[in-house]
């Protein structure tokens, strides 16, 4: 079964800039799901989610656009703004398991309120002709809460149901419960969407073997950890090409160049390509120290130093 591959949003680092690094230098993903929109109330999308969503910024891309709300006006507010830059789908977040957002009853927290999922499910169909795909945990006390809202989302034409297999309350400690995101395929008339620790061609290829119906499948940060990861699944080889650091230095560097057009002064840049390299260092083990000295760097120059040590480490 041909398996298709989407990147899983992660607000904060999968932007465009990554998404066109990545795309350009790695490949393997066949949609990127946007970061979520979230309006705080006023009815406005801020600059930076109008930036990330132009075409002019994902050329070549299949991008879709995600929000996070509780609220139907707010929704129908990101559908009419989705819709005027051309997107035909909207993704709705209700996996944050962050206590800022759930208490509000949203993300994670929304999946216990069936009624309220049915309320604006019901607003977006009836005033919209949007496609609406869901992005869940299995709840965010118990993963049967999703068996709950089941029924409610059966009543709508869903594109699919991405299904995280953690509950909120877990934030990302602990493992995935891959029984109670089996249990998911009897409640529901949907197409379902795995996603959770997919970091290895091993791990994606269990998982594959324990869901034989499931054929798309969700990577968030086993991306960035290990950018050849998509590739290497496609091809179903665990082996990293050859010119892998040269490919990484030149991925590297078009994340770093945009990073110093938008951001001002060595600090800021430096604090955002450090905040990737928590990411990166799992996929470059044997440079541990020498990308420990690199997150310690303040001046770009220092950083460039720091990082053609990197580098050396695996000349
Ligand atoms: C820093 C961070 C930011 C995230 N931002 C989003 C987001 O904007 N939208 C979303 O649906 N999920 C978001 N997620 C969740 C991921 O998309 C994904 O569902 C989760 O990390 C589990 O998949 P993984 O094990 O492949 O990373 C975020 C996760 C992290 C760690």
């Amino acid at each position: 079964m041909p398996h298709t591959l989407i990147s899983s949003p992660l607000q904060g680092f999968t932007d465009y800039r990554f998404r066109n690094a990545f795309h350009k230098y790695f490949g393997g993903i066949d949609t990127y799901y946007a970061p979520y929109i979230r309006l705080n109330g006023k009815m406005e999308i801020k600059p930076v989610y109008q930036r990330d969503l132009q075409h002019k910024h994902n050329k070549g891309l299949e991008v879709i656009p995600q929000v996070m709300t509780c609220d139907a006006d707010e929704f129908l507010f990101v559908i009419d703004y989705v819709q005027s830059l051309g997107y035909t789908e909207l993704n709705w977040n209700l996996g944050c398991p962050y206590p800022m957002v759930t208490n509000r009853g949203m993300g994670s927290g929304l999946i216990a309120n069936p009624e309220k999922i049915d309320h604006i499910l019901d607003r977006a169909h009836s005033e919209t002709d949007v496609t609406i795909s869901m992005k869940m945990r299995m709840g965010y006390e118990e993963p049967t809460e999703i068996l709950r809202a089941f029924p409610i989302l059966n009543k709508y034409p869903l594109r699919n149901i991405g299904i995280h297999a953690r509950i909120g309350k877990q934030l990302y400690v602990g493992g995935v419960d891959l029984d109670s995101f089996e249990k998911c395929f009897d409640h529901t008339e949907h197409k379902l969407y795995y996603n959770g620790d997919i970091t290895s061609v091993e791990a994606f290829n269990d998982l594959a073997d324990r869901f034989p119906n499931i054929d798309h499948w969700m990577i968030g940060r086993g991306l960035i950890a290990d950018p050849w990861l998509p590739s290497m699944i496609k091809d179903d080889d665990a082996d990293y090409p050859e010119d892998r650091m040269e490919v990484f230095s030149n991925f590297h560097a078009m994340l770093f160049r945009q990073f110093e057009e938008k951001l001002t002064g060595d600090k800021a840049i430096i604090r955002k390509m450090v905040s990737y390299w928590e990411y990166f260092e799992e996929v470059l083990p044997d440079a541990k120290r020498e990308i420990k000295k690199l997150k310690k760097t303040k001046t770009i120059e220092d950083y460039d130093l720091a990082l053609e040590k990197v580098f050396d480490v695996y000349d």
